[in-house]
């Protein structure tokens, strides 16, 4: 759909926010919306943008608007790729089937959870578009080495390994909001928390007959069967990425990696030694270690770091296009987009994901000719400065 989601009428990725806010339950939107501890760094990810001012060039033509772009060897017909969003089956049924279609549909790439509600299998059936699919070693080296085997099989393009998450960040609304008394599935814990549920009836019905809470088909336990959802937490605690663990992956894996979370030069020069073929300029949406720097802030020092030897992308606090112009003109190949898609995944299923994906399209289309440009591949440092 390439239309307008509505009502109200969707201008841009706030309005589908809103609209989330609206039809999820509560417990559902904080997850999507909420980051780790004070937030300051889920906030500064976003207000960075701000500080970081254009430098148009007027009175140029610029004829037309090319948004291609190369990702670790696939072409795209947009700058921005769909991250990868755990549990997206709780925002909408089937939500990363959704996704993923609506990803292809544009002409760009789906990168799938390891923690997915969804097969990785049908996922890929969905998408007429690339996909990729991003790794955590959740239930030990051998589940991950069978969630690898499945996805080069599936025709998986490329693997994302998110190096950090040695412990799932304390993400204090979901405390709040009773996420782990939820998924205890005791329904004396539950009690004190389902009034949430009471005001998203619609939302309600839809969980209901998509099989209620989702397990992750993705991450299947010898002996015990898929990973249930009450044991994220401390699957996550017992499957930290070490440098070491790059090498068997890469020896799994038969095709381009890219390491995701790294947040300095140190990190980004030995991603570069270790393998990778790009890396990602990413804190996680603000959901693991409060406190670090926004991802746009420490770009400039990876894309210096990495000095043209592997791709550069970045995440975070993206919620315009010309957010995405932004971070190319700072060296970025291209950029992941997580909570601008989940808000519209959340407010409107498949229509809310073509519609985040419409809004920043056209806000980039739009952002080029304002300064100037053609093409992507014009953008340079010297069109943004630093306020
Ligand atoms: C999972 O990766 C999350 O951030 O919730």
């Amino acid at each position: 759909m390439t239309g307008r989601v509505g009502p109200p009428h969707v201008v841009n990725i706030e309005d589908l926010r809103r609209m989330a806010k609206r039809r999820v339950p509560r417990c559902v939107f904080d997850y999507i919306d909420g980051g780790a501890d004070g937030e300051v760094t889920l906030a500064e990810n976003c207000r960075v943008f701000d500080r970081l001012i254009f430098r148009p060039r007027y009175a140029v033509p610029a004829p037309g608007s090319d948004l291609r772009a190369n990702v670790l060897g696939v072409n795209l017909s947009l700058p921005f790729l769909l991250a990868p969003v755990g549990s997206s089956r709780l925002f909408y049924p089937r939500g990363e089937i959704a996704a993923a279609f609506e990803a292809g549909a544009a002409g760009t790439a789906y990168i799938l959870s390891t923690l997915s509600g969804c097969r990785l299998e049908e996922v890929k059936q969905a998408t007429a578009g690339p996909a990729f699919y991003q790794l955590y070693l959740c239930g030990g080296r051998e589940v991950a080495q069978e969630g690898i085997r499945r996805a080069q099989a599936a025709g998986y393009r490329g693997l994302f390994v998110t190096i950090d998450t040695p412990v799932a960040g304390l993400r204090e609304r979901d405390v709040r909001n009773g996420v782990k008394e939820l998924a205890s599935r005791n329904p004396l814990k539950m009690l004190p928390f389902v009034s949430q549920f009471i005001a998203r009836p619609a939302w309600v019905a839809g969980f209901l007959a998509d099989g209620g809470l989702m397990n992750f088909p993705n991450v299947v336990i010898p002996g015990r069967g898929p990973m249930q959802y009450a044991d994220v937490g401390a699957a996550l605690s017992q499957s930290m990425v070490s440098w070491e663990d790059l090498a068997w992956i890469r020896k799994a894996w038969n095709g381009p990696i890219a390491v995701k979370g790294v947040l300095t030069g140190e990190d980004a020069r030995r991603s570069v030694d270790e393998g990778a073929d790009a890396v990602v300029v990413s804190n996680h949406g603000g959901r693991q270690l409060d406190g670090v720097s926004s991802t746009l802030r420490v770009l400039p020092e990876v894309v210096d770091a990495v000095n043209g030897r592997i791709e550069v992308l970045v995440d975070g606090g993206i919620r315009r296009g010309s957010d995405i112009v932004k971070a190319i003109c700072l060296g970025a190949r291209a950029v992941l987009i997580g909570r601008a898609y989940a808000y519209g995944l959340a407010a409107a299923g498949g229509p809310g994901v073509a519609r985040a994906i419409g809004i920043l399209r056209e806000d980039i289309v739009r952002t080029l000719k304002l300064l100037g440009c053609s093409s992507l591949g014009e953008l340079k440092r010297s069109h943004v400065d630093w306020t």
